[in-house]
């Protein structure tokens, strides 16, 4: 058990197995820098945003399917993969593609890939992802700096045992998203003339997008986008310790707010336009973290 984060049989990852990986694949010199100080993990979803990956440089790359235990994906083909490299100067671990509850499993497994980041060393998570905009003034394109988020997905990565050593059995959640992180994002949006809102953004578990009744409730509750990953991964983050920041790509009004049905490749067309301009704050956003 001692080798797995969270530690429940649903947990298949070896991370003892990993971590021994790294050292007989990376090059000595990386490896002490990546892991003496990776000071921002990045864990970019599927639709789009993956290109957010392709600026590390020196990049070490570890396909999911060579990690011992990683669940195989739930559509065949490329899983993603852990990049370890350089973005602008910081030395990042950076996931590529990411697991859902929505492909069938757990809330315990979903979160270990960004424990794993933390467990690397990294003691700032940065999490995007893609949504739907609740809030009428959040169109297609818009990029949401995470302030809070609701989870409304009935689940929560730490129900079972708790190992006190990493995280409290009752994690305070006042500021799961860190205040200075945030201005330190809103301070690279100006630097690269990116516009960036900011909001909540709500949890759900998919896959089916909202129906309009259920976004109208949506909003009611305060939610600014809502989408289908990022609170567990968050939650767990916030339990182990690492600082929590992200930005949410607004990919689509949601349901309800727009007179065309939603589509995949529409959340995939928005995602490839914007992507770019994210991938330039978040550039801006690791330069800021060298310097400091
Ligand atoms: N709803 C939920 N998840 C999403 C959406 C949406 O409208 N767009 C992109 N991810």
């Amino acid at each position: 058990m001692g080798d797995k984060i969270l530690g429940s049989d649903s947990c298949q990852i070896d991370f003892l197995q990993i971590a021994a990986n790294f050292r007989s694949r990376l090059d000595l010199s990386l490896v002490a820098e990546v892991r003496d100080s990776p000071e921002l993990a990045r864990d970019p979803l599927g639709s789009g945003l993956g290109g957010l990956a392709d600026e590390i440089e020196q990049a070490v790359e570890i396909p999911f399917e060579e990690m011992p235990g990683w669940p195989a994906p739930s559509v065949p083909g490329h899983s993603g993969r852990l990049i370890l490299g350089s973005l602008r100067g910081l030395p990042v671990a950076c996931l590529r593609g990411r697991l859902h509850m929505y492909e069938g499993l757990s809330e315990r497994l979903v979160v270990e890939p960004a424990l794993l980041l933390g467990r690397l060393g990294a003691p700032i998570l940065l999490l995007t992802n893609a949504s739907g905009g609740v809030n009428p003034a959040f169109g297609a394109g818009t990029l949401m700096v995470m302030r809070d988020h609701i989870n409304l997905t009935g689940r929560n990565p730490l129900m079972g045992p708790n190992d006190e050593a990493l995280g409290p059995r009752f994690p305070d959640m006042t500021e799961v998203w860190d205040r200075e992180l945030r201005g330190r994002l809103h301070a690279a949006g100006r630097a690269e003339d990116v516009a960036l809102a900011e909001g909540v953004y709500l949890g759900l578990t998919g896959p089916t997008y909202e129906t309009p009744a259920e976004v109208r409730m949506l909003r009611s509750l305060g939610a600014d986008a809502v989408g289908m990953s990022t609170v567990m991964e968050a939650m767990a983050a916030n339990w182990a310790g690492l600082r929590v920041c992200g930005v949410s790509l607004v990919t689509n009004a949601a349901a309800g707010l727009s007179p065309t049905p939603l589509t995949h490749a529409e959340v995939v067309e928005a995602a490839d336009q914007a992507g770019p301009d994210l991938a330039r704050v978040i550039g801006r956003f690791a330069e800021g973290l060298r310097e400091a």
